[in-house]
């Protein structure tokens, strides 16, 4: 090995040896940023379990929503009916470990600031952009694209929702839709037009999560046309 070869072995060396300190620093200050960011949700949605009232989800039903994310590494997130953030809180503690973020959307103030309120204490603000506005009109004007929807606000718009948001849905995204069961005699307030219209389409594929009374809807896209 000649002299100058050597020396850069041994520089290389010395270098890894002063920098293991840090990067191991680094590593495991973001583990331990993970560790306190589940403590405070659990914390979070321990404390607050008997306490929503706003036609949240049920518990069940927010895990279903965490894991669909975490399965498919889903990063880009849309939710239709805000209430009081108890779905919203599930779907970016899912999305604080993927590395995406969550547009949500609720027309009544109360219940916007409540939700702004929730998302703090838990933690969770910084993957959460929250918007006070009537979805109706703000949907279609969203840019996308998003990988996962949750549909959640008036059932009776929900056909409408999905039109305005398919285009901006990507291939292998997800469209999940609360309240939506797979027994035809639970399909109210315009939910069965919705259900018609999605099993209408060639490039949905839809199963019902049956976890929680309610039921969800999960149609992943599986093409563009
Ligand atoms: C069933 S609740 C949502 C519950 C919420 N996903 C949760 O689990 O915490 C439906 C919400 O949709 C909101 N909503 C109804 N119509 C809306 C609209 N046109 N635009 C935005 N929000 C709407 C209602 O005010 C209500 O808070």
């Amino acid at each position: 090995m000649s002299n100058s070869v050597k020396s850069f072995a041994l520089l290389f060396s010395v270098c890894v040896l002063l920098l293991l300190p840090v990067i191991s620093s680094v590593l495991s200050s973001e583990a331990e940023e993970d560790q306190s960011l589940d403590e405070r949700v659990r914390s979070f949605l321990d404390s607050h379990r008997n306490s929503w009232r706003d036609m949240n989800v049920p518990e069940s039903d927010g895990k279903v929503l965490y894991d669909l994310i975490i399965k498919n590494n889903y990063k880009r997130a849309l939710e239709i009916g805000t209430s009081t953030g108890h779905s919203g809180i599930w779907i970016a503690w899912a999305l604080s470990k993927t590395g995406g973020t969550l547009i949500t959307v609720e027309i009544d103030e109360w219940r916007y600031n409540q939700a702004i309120t929730h998302f703090k204490e838990a933690g969770l603000s910084e993957y959460i952009d929250a918007r006070l506005a009537d979805a109706h009109e703000l949907v279609p004007e969203l840019k996308g694209t998003f990988d996962f929807v949750f549909c959640d606000a008036d059932k009776g718009w929900y056909k409408n929702y999905l039109i305005a948001v398919l285009p901006k849905l990507e291939v292998g995204g997800c469209f999940t839709a609360h309240n939506v069961s797979s027994r035809r005699g639970r399909r109210q307030y315009g939910i069965g037009e919705f259900v018609d219209y999605l099993e209408s389409l060639s490039n949905m594929e839809t199963t019902y999560d049956q976890s929680s009374w309610s039921g969800i809807s999960i149609s992943y896209k599986k093409s563009e046309k």
